[in-house]
């Protein structure tokens, strides 16, 4: 029990990092780093009593930056993908860095949250870390200085919680997400097609040819988006089927049943081989469901792993991607002085 800080390496400027480990009372432990604020590692039981981690990373803060893949990573100010790498905010156009396809912006890199290193306060009470950092006016190109914190608590509930909050002085995005790549069987123990997922929603957000969203809303009754009975993430995945084709995989932002900033459990996985189940529940209005198509094959992660395409799944919470050029999406357009705040539960059963 209680949260213990050690050395997590240097990045290239020579700075320190550290890294926080969290033990509650059932043994699972939690490893998180200043670096990104990231998680960088999770030990759960399992149905034989043992405890493995279950989810991808690198070993230390150098690793984390010469790799790519926001293994664990924080994402902000707003994750996944920006059309055109542009956002207009009260009638002033601010341009943003063009980090995919020499044209769109994906998740505010590249000198994105993900490559920072945070300050921090431990409090070892609630086995909690808190995050935070002034982002400055015009940092990644968005406006207004961001106050903003991500506090990782491991209860006694086994459930990871994940709390963002910020403020701005100007009006700006505010969408973070975790990019956690989750294997219920251990995060060097093969892929994540024989996990079964389910998912409260009706409906995903089409994507083109580059991943951004069409602004056409699809219902998933009838295709292979349709995880409202819990089913094998491999049932469908090599389907005949246009969005699946696209993005080589499922990789797409469901429309979560429910309301903004409503609390509830929208998401679970279950890995029949280890026995462990994993339940989400977020504030969020949508979730990406990933599946690890663009893992950088042969990559070298924590512990001598070798990780593949598929190796890791991802639930990354989050308003829409690209919601700021579709009008039929919730805004994630934060006014200034107003609060943001947003929760996402990890819970492990
Ligand atoms: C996801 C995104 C994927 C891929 C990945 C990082 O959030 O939806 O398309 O870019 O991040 O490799």
């Amino acid at each position: 029990m209680g949260v213990k800080v050690s050395s997590f390496g240097k990045i290239p400027s020579g700075k320190e990092t550290s890294l926080f480990t969290l033990i509650n009372k059932n043994g699972m432990c939690l490893e998180v780093s200043d670096y990104g604020a990231t998680l960088v590692a999770l030990m759960v039981p399992g149905k034989d009593h043992t405890t493995t981690d279950v989810v991808l990373g690198y070993e230390d803060a150098t690793d984390y930056w010469n790799n790519d893949g926001y293994l664990g990573a924080t994402v902000g100010r707003s994750c996944n993908r920006n059309g055109g790498a542009n956002v207009t905010i009260q009638g002033k156009v601010y341009e943003l860095p063009k980090n995919e396809r020499g044209k769109n912006n994906l998740h505010s890199s590249p000198d994105g949250y993900d490559r920072m290193v945070w300050n921090y306060q431990v409090d070892e009470e609630h086995l909690s870390v808190r995050f935070y950092r002034m982002s400055p006016d015009l940092e990644q190109g968005y406006p207004g200085n961001f106050e903003i914190s991500v506090t990782y608590t491991l209860t006694e509930e086994n459930e990871v919680r994940i709390h963002y909050h910020g403020v701005s002085d100007k009006d700006t995005v505010a969408n973070m997400t975790n990019h956690t790549y989750f294997n219920l069987s251990g995060h060097q123990n093969g892929t994540i097609l024989n996990h079964e997922v389910w998912i409260d929603s009706d409906a995903f957000t089409a994507i083109d040819e580059e991943s951004i969203p069409t602004g056409e809303i699809c219902q998933v009754d009838g295709t292979p988006f349709d995880f409202r009975k819990q089913k094998r993430v491999g049932a469908e995945i090599g389907a005949d089927h246009a969005q699946l084709i696209l993005a080589g995989g499922y990789d797409h932002n469901f429309v979560l049943n429910k309301e903004k900033g409503e609390l509830k459990k929208i998401a679970e996985v279950f890995d029949p081989e280890s026995g462990r189940r994993m339940e989400v529940s977020t504030t969020c209005v949508g979730v990406q469901f990933y599946t690890g198509n663009f893992i950088t094959e042969g990559v070298q992660g924590k512990e001598g792993a070798i990780y593949h395409k598929r190796s890791g799944l991802c639930l990354e919470t989050q308003f829409f991607p690209d919601a700021v050029h579709h009008e039929n999406f919730p805004s994630p357009i934060l006014k200034a002085g107003e609060p943001y705040d947003s929760v996402t539960i990890y819970k492990f059963i």
